[in-house]
């Protein structure tokens, strides 16, 4: 049998062709028809070249769908159970899974230290769900049951990934309410770190980037928008402020941050973090680095060492998080947000496609051109 999928060709081609569709491979397996899956930022890194990524691989890790097909031990799910993943896949069972840290699940990976996801480069042998089907393992811990129907469709699908590690980033800073945030990077998580901090009763939240469309969607939810290819963006801060820093910082960007020029400098936003967060403040890092960076822009960055002031982080005594998000720790709760009415992560998504447009939508998304800020695709 076989199904249509996003496979990965080279830097800057994806084509949608037929692969084998997924089989159950251990009782604990479910199979998911694919109703919603978006492409995300963390695919760009691949989709660029960025990566070891090989030709061949099936992209997608923030899926959600139907149950079709039950492994004989998964106990909690039924078959046309509506379901969204985890981008990470994890076991449940080990230590680190056991204490909440699923992103961080010592089993899944065989042969790498941590961290797996469906169809992402050195994350597992999972292939991914921006596909007609996709195989979820440890089905009973990573599927997230949704009332059944398709009302909040697009919110959901964003459980699986962006509305958590934005929630994620504002946790990891050490947020607490009342406190001011800077967030960097108005991407799809960006967004959604600076939602999580109003939603979390954060009394200013300020939103750097250089995108229209995402600042303008950051200033619709109450933020203030800065646009760094203006200016600096922590002088603009800091104006706005009577000099005086925020209390939490989000690099909700990575290692691909663009200076004002737009040269790549991948120390940028944690320079500007450390300079914007007041002393003894937090930092939230999701934004991704990696140990190696095949076109990294100078020899020390492509080993993953970044340059940054650590005199300066150390002076102020600001404390930092960072890391992959544990999805599971959040999404049940996000999950009840939204059907409570509370939350509506949805306003960040900008186009809904069908798969068959995958080719066009990653150029696009890639380019941050014509409003591309959050792309759904329905199989
Ligand atoms: N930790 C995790 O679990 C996790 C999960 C998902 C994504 N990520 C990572 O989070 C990052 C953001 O993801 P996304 O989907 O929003 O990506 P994205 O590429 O769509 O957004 C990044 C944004 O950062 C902006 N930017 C670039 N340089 C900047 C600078 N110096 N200052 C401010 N803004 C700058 C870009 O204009 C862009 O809008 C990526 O690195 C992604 O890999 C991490
Ligand atoms: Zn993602
Ligand atoms: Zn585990």
């Amino acid at each position: 049998m076989s199904m249509r999928a996003v496979v990965y060709d080279k830097p800057f081609t994806v084509t949608v062709r037929e692969v084998e569709k997924p089989k159950i491979l251990h009782p604990d397996d479910v199979i998911v028809k694919v109703t919603t899956t978006c492409i995300c930022g963390s695919d760009l890194h691949m989709y660029e070249g960025r990566t070891a990524a090989q030709a061949g691989i099936v992209f997608g890790h923030e899926n959600m769908g139907i149950i079709e097909e039950l492994g004989e031990g998964v106990t909690l799910l039924r078959k046309g159970d509506r379901v969204v993943m985890p981008f990470n896949v994890a076991c449940g069972r080990c230590a680190n899974c056991e204490q909440g840290k699923s992103a961080f699940c010592t089993v899944v990976n065989p042969g790498f230290y941590v961290c797996s996801a469906y169809g992402y480069v050195s994350m597992g042998p999972y292939p991914g769900g921006q596909a007609e089907y996709v195989r979820v393992p440890f089905a009973d811990f990573n599927a997230l049951k949704l009332p059944p129907g398709t009302e909040h469709e697009e919110d959901f699908a964003l459980l699986a990934d962006i509305f958590p590690t934005g929630w994620h980033g504002v946790e990891l800073s050490g947020f607490r309410p009342g406190e001011s945030v800077a967030v960097f990077g108005a991407g799809p998580v960006g967004l959604m770190a600076a939602y999580s901090a109003l939603l979390r009763g954060a009394s200013e939240v300020y939103v750097v980037d250089r995108v229209p469309e995402r600042l303008a969607k950051a200033k619709e939810i109450g933020c203030v928008p800065i646009d760094f290819g203006a200016g600096d963006p922590v002088d603009a801060i800091l104006k706005l402020r009577d000099g005086k820093e925020v209390d939490r910082g989000v690099d909700a960007v990575g290692y691909q941050a663009v200076a004002q020029s737009g040269v790549e400098q991948p120390n940028a936003v944690l320079e500007s973090l450390i300079r914007v967060v007041r002393p003894t403040g937090g930092l939230g890092i999701p934004g991704l680095y990696v140990p190696s960076d095949p076109g990294a822009p100078d020899a020390a960055s492509g080993k993953g060492y970044i340059s940054f002031p650590f005199g300066k982080l150390f002076e102020k005594g600001l404390s930092l998080g960072t890391g992959q998000c544990n999805v599971k720790a959040y999404n049940r709760h996000l999950r009840d947000l939204i059907i409570a009415g509370r939350a509506k992560p949805s306003f960040v998504v900008s186009h809904n496609l069908p798969l068959d447009a995958a080719a066009d939508a990653y150029d696009k998304f890639d380019k941050r051109i014509d409003g591309y800020t959050k792309v759904l695709l329905h199989p």
